[in-house]
């Protein structure tokens, strides 16, 4: 497209002007999409668009949907539906994107009059040619094609301020677990080439002052085997660039932990103290119906290995509850397991049946009352264990980015992130803005839920670097 500016501050593109306008958008889900949104607002900023937190003053109102959960697409439809009245008061542009868009696109531009177009995951970086559509006076549209290049190829493109990035390294899932929706939504596992990802991110560093990069990808430690490269190999190149202070990567499948990847969190002086790794269930007979392909015993044998590895590693999980026809004592394992990872934090859900998967087309004897209980149960007794767990970090030290202030009962509280992913909050002495400083800080008290510290040290903005 051909961009000319204009005096009126209108971009020319093609046969249209473009005079500024703003979107609102609202993203629903995983990191995944959160970046994606990202990635959208960046493409729509040449067409002279700008974010608004405010739907009311909204030019174009762009929702980025999640599929994962029937809750996540209710909220969606909910949402989707609050717009009407909106698109009667003056003239909106609405559309659906990500998930939702991908397998229900067609039939959510039949049912909802309000929307213009709806696009799957695999073409948001045709953005700007169907906003360019729907202003050109197209007839509601919808794309949901993938993109059938051999290669995945972009850069990274970032609109914040902050030196925190995430950088997309593989897109898609093959392992079809058995519960999931995302190999339906995201396509085939297709990763960046190692030096494309190497360059960006040196350029991040050096030209956007990012100091601490998240790697993503839905199944990110299948990383590279299309093209005979490895996650292993990428975070050791990664660990040479200068200025880069921090490498974070999510999410992990056990059965693509290797042994070079638990070499590695014990010798990457920049690799996070922290994995996150879904386990999904502590049954062995429920990790087969979820065709997850690893039993507990082997699990717990990887998080020992990393562990022994660094001894700084931790853990985090996620755990379905309720998977269908989960057994009571099958549902007992699970909290066992909890008990003997002792995971420093978990995200536990209630399961969701998803049309088209494969568990969702067997018979469930369970109700919603028996996986509402599990849930519960799973949560309490993770709340007790992450207690105890968050217990052995008083008195320890840590170094973190500060990310956030906020204020508790009129005190300022700033809260960073540390390497192992736990949010710190202590109260300064000072009037120092502290925010994107690296600071030591000591923990003093816990509970299963946040961490309050006392500065000990701080680097400022660059870690003590020029
Ligand atoms: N129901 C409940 N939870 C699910 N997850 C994925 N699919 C479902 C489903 N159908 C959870 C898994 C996964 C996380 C991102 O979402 O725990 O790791
Ligand atoms: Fe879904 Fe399993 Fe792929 Fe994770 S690994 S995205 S749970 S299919």
């Amino acid at each position: 497209m051909e961009q000319n500016a204009s005096e009126t501050n209108s971009i020319r593109v093609g046969d249209l002007d473009f005079p500024p306008r703003k979107v609102w958008m609202k993203t629903y889900g995983c990191q995944m999409n959160y970046h994606d949104s990202e990635r959208m607002l960046s493409h729509l900023e040449k067409l002279n668009f700008t974010a608004t937190d405010d739907q009311g003053e909204a030019d174009l109102v762009l929702f980025n949907t999640c599929a994962i959960r029937d809750l996540a697409n209710q909220k969606f439809y909910s949402h989707l539906g609050e717009t009407k009245p909106l698109i009667q008061k003056k003239d909106v542009i609405v559309a659906a994107a990500g998930c939702i868009a991908q397998t229900e696109g067609k039939d959510l531009i039949k049912k909802y009059k309000q929307l213009n177009f709806a696009f799957g995951t695999d073409v948001i970086d045709n953005i700007g040619e169907m906003v360019y559509r729907a202003y050109a006076g197209d007839k509601p549209f919808s794309v949901t094609t993938w993109d059938r290049s051999e290669n995945y190829s972009i850069e990274t493109k970032i609109t914040h301020g902050s030196p925190q990035a995430f950088v997309n390294i593989i897109k898609g899932c093959d392992k079809f677990c058995s519960y999931c929706i995302v190999p339906f939504t995201r396509g085939r596992e297709k990763s960046r080439r190692l030096d494309e990802v190497v360059k960006d991110v040196k350029r991040l560093v050096e030209f956007s002052g990012i100091q601490e990069v998240t790697l993503l990808g839905q199944n990110v430690n299948s990383y590279g085997k299309d093209n005979g490269e490895s996650l292993a190999q990428l975070l050791g190149e990664l660990d040479k660039i200068e200025g880069l202070e921090l490498v974070r990567y999510t999410t992990s499948h056990p059965y693509d932990v290797s042994d070079e990847l638990v070499a590695a969190h014990g010798t990457l002086k920049k690799l996070a103290n922290h994995l996150h790794l879904p386990v999904q269930s502590g049954s062995n007979t429920v990790l087969q119906r979820m065709l997850r392909e690893y039993s507990v015993e082997h699990y717990l044998g990887l998080i020992e290995k990393m562990r022994q590895a660094n001894p700084q590693m931790v853990i985090t999980s996620d755990i379905i509850a309720g998977f269908p026809n989960e057994t009571e004592e099958e549902h007992q394992a699970t909290l066992e397991l909890l008990k003997k990872a002792k995971f420093d934090f978990v995200y536990a859900y209630a399961y969701s049946a998803r049309k088209g998967t494969k568990a969702a087309r067997g018979e469930d004897v369970l109700t919603d009352d028996i996986r509402g209980r599990r849930l519960r149960e799973v949560m309490d007794v993770q709340e007790d264990v992450q207690a105890e767990v968050r217990k052995g970090m008083e008195g320890k030290t840590y170094r973190m980015l500060v990310v956030e202030k906020g204020s508790f009962k009129g005190e300022t509280k700033w809260t960073g992130r540390t390497s192992c992913n736990r949010l710190v909050h202590f109260t300064p002495s000072d009037e120092t803005d502290y925010l994107w400083h690296w600071v030591d800080v000591e923990v003093l008290t816990t509970t299963a839920f946040s961490c309050q510290g006392k500065l000990v040290a701080d680097f400022g903005k660059n870690n003590g670097r020029a």
